[in-house]
């Protein structure tokens, strides 16, 4: 099975030109049949083996295909994914190499260069030269970290604010840390602002965290972080910003302004494999004190102390760069590796244009649909997300709208709800999305 008399008969080739197939292109794909994937893929594990052709097959032929592409220039449902050709291949590398990430001492290349990101987002934050951080393998993992932290300096003050547009993976945190949360009404914008924050919290002595949105996923908006970090002071609260979908347009120096108040946040998290073009499985999490994550998060025991003495120490200052003692998790591929390589290969500007492409293709979509007498817009996209109404469609026209476009091949659509209202929603990510794109919905919605 190992080294060079692995057999594998020509596995790497197979491999390699899969890969470059779908860097070039990701089909829309579809959801697979239970049934049928159980039938075909029973009896794939035996005692002795399919042997590399069979089990290629397998693959190529019953797994690849039964999955949607969010990869696809044409996804534009949850949170779409377009990982760079660059970063792909960092990542099968990463696969590969095992660079175990959790600490220095295993792996002082890959934490540097995923400090590299880190320092990157904290410094476009404002966050001063201190701060810190690590990357974990998703959103809802770092805001459960950032969210253990919150609840040890809170202390006994165990209410959390959230806004009613919070992420799903905020109250599953909450809830996981035994912590109970007040839920703020956003307006008809859909954003969570400082004065809607202290008619509901102000003055009150059990509020230790808040928690607001760089970009809520349902609607794609930006809360009003300046309005709530003045709360968060007034209350000597924690502020921790949930960026995962939308704090990567901040590196965009025209729109870095709608995301003011962030450099006054305790913590907050960005997921590259969302609007950086990394590959599944990233998420940067940064502290203004790291050393308050370090006090929760660093696991002991007889043979992992050891990563905090000698070359653990880093640079030599007493600090260990282990990403383990920052978030919840131990063991951990580099997952910062492959953003990190991708903006070492292309630079900050690229990424900055491809963040634009979406940007530009909701507004462009938001005009049509304006325009459109049998629709109607939630709110103006702020950022790649547009949340829309459509005269007279229920629940079961919503969903014959997604099957078609999905069996016609135009786009993979899910709708949503917005105030308890089935609404359409349209992510844009995906630099290759052609704006072609925009007449075949606006069609599709007529
Ligand atoms: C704002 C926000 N926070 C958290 C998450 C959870 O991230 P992940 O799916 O990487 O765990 C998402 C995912 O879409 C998100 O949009």
């Amino acid at each position: 099975m190992h080294g060079q008399h692995a057999q594998v008969g020509n596995l790497a080739d197979l491999a390699t030109a899969w890969i470059r197939d779908r860097l070039t292109h990701a089909p829309l794909g579809v959801v697979g049949d239970k049934l049928q994937l159980d039938a075909l893929l029973c009896g794939s594990i035996t005692e002795a083996g399919l042997g590399p052709e069979a089990a290629w097959t397998t693959f190529t032929d019953v797994v690849a295909p039964n999955n949607v592409g969010l990869d696809s220039e044409r996804f534009l449902a949850f949170i779409p994914m377009s990982p760079s050709v660059a970063a792909s291949w960092m990542d099968a590398m990463v696969g590969t190499a095992s660079f175990s990430a959790e600490s220095w001492l295993e792996a002082a290349g890959a934490v540097d260069a995923e400090l590299q990101v880190i320092e990157l987002l904290a410094r476009t934050a404002g966050f001063p030269p201190t701060s810190s951080g690590a990357f974990m393998s998703g959103g809802s993992i770092g805001n459960l970290s950032a969210l253990a932290v919150a609840r040890d300096q809170a202390g006994p003050r165990a209410v959390v604010a959230v806004a009613d547009t919070a992420h799903a993976s905020i109250d599953n945190a909450l809830h996981l840390l035994g912590l109970e949360s007040v839920v703020v009404p956003t307006g008809p914008d859909a954003r969570l602002t400082g004065d809607a924050l202290r008619s509901v919290v102000g003055g009150r002595d059990d509020v230790g965290v808040i928690v607001a949105a760089g970009g809520s996923t349902n609607a794609g908006v930006i809360d009003d972080l300046a309005g709530c970090a003045d709360v968060a002071g007034e209350l000597g609260a924690w502020f921790h910003v949930d960026g995962a979908y939308g704090l990567a347009a901040m590196l965009l120096p025209e729109l870095r302004q709608r995301f003011i108040g962030i450099e006054r946040a305790d913590s907050f998290i960005v997921d590259p494999h969302k609007w950086m073009f990394a590959t599944a499985g990233s998420c940067a999490l940064v502290y203004r004190r790291p050393e308050l994550a370090r006090a929760v998060h660093t696991q002991h025991g007889p043979y992992i102390d050891v990563l905090r003495i000698g070359q653990g120490d880093g640079d030599g200052t007493g600090i260990a760069y282990n990403p383990c003692d920052l978030g919840y998790q131990l063991t951990r591929r580099a997952s910062g590796l492959p953003i990190w390589f991708a903006l070492a290969v292309h630079g900050l500007e690229a990424h900055r244009h491809a963040i634009r492409h979406g940007i530009r293709l909701a507004e462009k979509m938001a005009d049509a649909l304006d325009a459109l007498p049998v629709t109607e817009l939630v709110t103006r996209p702020d950022l790649g997300v547009v949340l829309f109404r459509r005269h007279g469609w229920s629940l079961a026209e919503w969903r014959n709208w997604a099957d078609r476009l999905l069996r016609d091949g135009i786009a993979f659509v899910a709708p949503s709800t917005y105030r308890s209202q089935v609404v359409g929603r349209l992510v844009f990510m995906h630099p290759r999305t052609p704006d072609s794109i925009i007449d075949e919905l606006v069609d599709s919605l007529r």
